[in-house]
């Protein structure tokens, strides 16, 4: 297999993609890259040895690129993703697939009609750490899964990020911004959610920019950067989930999932390497059985069974996309889980907007 693909949007996360793809992915070739900024564009295939820098409607009219990278901000998603499906392109996009339900919708009906595949991020559950966890709870090393418990808590993207403003308004907050991590994880191990209740709060008014050009300027928060949440799923799992950009510090435990036999400590949902780490309950019980236990309270690391190509890696999901594309199948970060995703992260919001418990409207069993 070999596929030559475009990247649309230059900015932060783009260094990442195109660090990790042209580093593992020897077989998917970088064409070219384009944004709304031209400069941007530029910049980027100078730093990487990128032939063409160029507009989105000159990338998406060479016939030679099949797929395209969707790495603009969440409020352009769906615009870049309907413009590039238009233009026949299969498409790997960041997370989230869009901002509404309808705009996903509308998105997957297109690339389904027009028989092209469309895959989305996070694809981080596809890395060692989450593969070797999912294969941990197979193999009922924690027994029956029954609950988990996870922390997302930071103090916002503003002390790294030089365009910080869109995470703080429409489109922008804790749940589109790293919700996907989180929920998809856990939907590919428990499958799909069933509904969801939540609260939320704004910790801040207004939020300062602190790194590049406009540092020191301050701006409007329009969402809730702060939200507590109850999410049940069909199969009877639950979790007890907290997401914010309002903490500065915190020594809440990330990832934990607990199980009839153990407890198992997930390692960062954002990342794709990772040590996962076990706690039996046999531990505990050698002594009540008359047995002696030196290692009672000792929590054990288990080793990565998949390779680990780094720590902070982008890019599996777009190279199984095109091997999906090649061998006619879905992409294991589909469309489909992707718009169940936004559909778990829409119902939190609303649920935390209007006090109600929301039903899930859409199912995904992967
Ligand atoms: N920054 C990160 O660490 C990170 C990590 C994981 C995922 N993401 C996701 O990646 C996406 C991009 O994030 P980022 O941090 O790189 O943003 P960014 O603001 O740094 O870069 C976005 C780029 O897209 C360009 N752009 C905007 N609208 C466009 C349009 N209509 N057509 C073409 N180009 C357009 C902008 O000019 C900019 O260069 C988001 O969906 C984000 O959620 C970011």
């Amino acid at each position: 297999m070999n596929m030559k693909i475009g990247i649309i949007g230059c900015g932060v996360i783009s260094n990442t993609y195109i660090r990790d793809i042209k580093r593992l992915y020897k077989d998917l070739e970088i064409v070219a890259v384009a944004d709304v900024n031209l400069e941007a564009a530029k910049e980027c295939a100078k730093k990487y040895e990128i032939s063409q820098a160029l507009s989105v409607d000159e990338l998406l009219d060479i016939p030679e690129i099949e797929m395209v990278v969707n790495l603009t901000p969440p409020a352009f998603h769906t615009e870049v993703s309907l413009k590039a499906l238009e233009a026949g392109k299969h498409i790997f996009c960041e997370k989230p697939l869009a901002l509404t339900m309808e705009d996903g919708k509308k998105v997957l009906d297109l690339a389904e009609s027009k028989g092209l595949k469309f895959a989305c991020a996070p694809d981080s559950f596809m890395g060692s750490s989450l593969s070797t966890c999912r294969k941990v709870l197979e193999d009922g090393w924690i027994g029956k899964p029954m609950y988990a418990i996870t922390n997302m808590l930071s103090g916002g993207v503003e002390t790294w990020h030089p365009r910080p403003e869109p995470f703080y308004k429409k489109g922008g907050g804790p749940i589109y911004d790293m919700g996907g991590y989180y929920f998809t994880t856990l939907v590919s191990m428990f499958g799909p959610v069933s509904s969801v209740r939540a609260v939320g709060l704004k910790g801040f008014e207004k939020r300062n920019v602190y790194v590049g050009e406009r540092a020191g300027e301050s701006f409007d928060v329009d969402v809730l950067t702060t939200y507590s949440i109850l999410v049940s799923f069909k199969s009877g799992f639950m979790a007890n989930m907290n997401f914010s950009f309002d903490v500065f510090k915190t020594q809440m435990p990330m990832f934990e999932i607990y199980g009839t036999e153990g407890t198992l400590f997930v390692p960062d949902p954002n990342m794709h390497g990772g040590t996962p780490k076990i706690y039996r309950r046999q531990q505990g019980l050698a002594k009540c059985y008359g047995g002696v236990s030196d290692h009672e309270d000792d929590i054990y690391e288990l080793p990565e069974m998949f390779q680990n190509v780094g720590e902070y890696v982008r890019g599996i999901g777009v190279h199984d996309l095109a091997l999906a594309i090649t061998e006619g199948r879905e992409p294991v970060a589909s469309g489909k889980l992707a718009l169940h995703v936004l559909d778990i992260m829409t119902s939190v919001m609303k649920s935390a907007e209007t006090g109600d418990v929301v039903e899930l409207s859409t199912t995904i069993l992967i």
